[in-house]
């Protein structure tokens, strides 16, 4: 068993709205299609600023939201697959962009489980060198992933991010974290290959690349193995449970899981309707948003669940 504590959160939507009509002019799909397929109607890009930006945004107000400044930060963890640069890390970026130094900080690239690995990590961190507070960050900037010609990616992922002050003090959490290869390179996005000494020609393509219909089956497995070991481990049952925050990857994933396994339906909370597939920062960013909505309160068990690339699924429960 761990500890860990929700002492702040916040998040942060970028400036630029795309609803499936805008993107019906550009490629060949349909408001109707992407509606049905997905659930998604609209999700928001970022015109201008980088990964580390979005996380800037959300982590000054998760700051702000538990009354704890910088300098009492001990810790700072970016959960991203999508970071400004090779390096710096983007954790290392928001120490620079909030004057600060002598901070232990890092990434983790777990795609959209990264937040949930991120809590898992930090809440250890915290235990094991006696530090106070951590703050964590789940952010995207997936828009410089996607090939705007692939009609299959294109309309899934957003941009966004969201982020938690936290301790591990009082309340007891639960973590489960597991990954697999991707065997049969069902999602990935591909980085700068390595074999081409005293020659400067690199990236031919880094777009991010998806088998829809294999990661699906993957993501109602593990999402249903996320829920399912989080409780066994908690020996909880869905009774305990006030809400459920799983990853936003496609509505008719959450659906059919919720209903194989006779989850109420209004403890399951989606958002993916407005803001898409936002990976890392999918899961902080729903739990913010209803979080300031008074949905979830003080005090309420929350189930996080999150699957993506790796291939990697998570789960966690904590008190907020
Ligand atoms: O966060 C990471 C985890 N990612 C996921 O969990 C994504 C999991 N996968 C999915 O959500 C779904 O597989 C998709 C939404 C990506 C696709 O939905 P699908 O129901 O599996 O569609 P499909 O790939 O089986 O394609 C059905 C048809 C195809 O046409 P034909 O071959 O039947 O003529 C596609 O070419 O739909 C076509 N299609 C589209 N049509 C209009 C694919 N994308 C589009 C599109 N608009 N955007």
């Amino acid at each position: 068993m761990s500890k860990l504590n929700i002492r702040g959160i916040g998040h942060y939507i970028p400036d630029t709205l795309i609803s499936n009509d805008e993107l019906s002019r550009i490629m060949d799909t349909s408001d109707e299609w992407i509606t049905k397929r997905t659930g998604i109607k609209t999700r928001y890009v970022s015109s201008n600023d980088d990964t580390s930006i979005l996380a800037f945004e959300a982590a000054k107000r998760a700051l702000e939201d538990a009354n704890i400044t910088i300098e009492e930060i001990d810790l700072v963890i970016c959960a991203t697959i999508t970071p400004d640069d090779f390096t710096p890390s983007v954790a290392c970026k928001l120490l620079k962009y909030f004057k600060t130094d002598k901070i232990m900080a890092l990434d983790i690239n777990a795609a959209c489980s990264g937040f949930v690995y991120a809590l898992n990590v930090a809440s250890s961190l915290l235990e094991a060198n006696g530090f106070k507070y951590a703050l964590v960050v789940g952010a995207e900037k997936l828009s410089k992933l996607l090939d705007y010609n692939d009609r299959s990616t294109a309309i899934l992922f957003g941009d966004g991010a969201g982020a938690c002050v936290v301790s591990a003090d009082e309340n007891n959490a639960y973590f489960y974290c597991k990954a697999k290869g991707d065997t049969n390179d069902v999602l990935y996005a591909s980085g700068v290959k390595g074999s081409k000494p005293l020659n400067n020609s690199c990236c031919e393509d880094y777009y991010l690349k998806m088998n829809g219909r294999e990661v699906y089956r993957f993501a109602v497995d593990a999402l249903d193995d996320a829920i399912t070991s989080i409780l066994n481990k908690s020996q909880m049952t869905i009774e305990d449970i006030d809400y459920i925050v799983p990853h936003q990857a496609n509505i008719r994933i959450i659906d059919q899981v919720a209903k194989q396994m006779n989850i109420p339906y209004e403890k399951v909370l989606t958002n993916l309707n407005k803001f898409g597939n936002t990976s890392a920062a999918s899961i902080p960013l729903l739990l913010s948003e209803a979080y300031n909505e008074n949905k979830i309160k003080k005090g309420d068990n929350v189930l996080l669940a999150g699957f993506g690339a790796g291939l990697t699924w998570a789960s966690a429960i904590i008190k907020m």
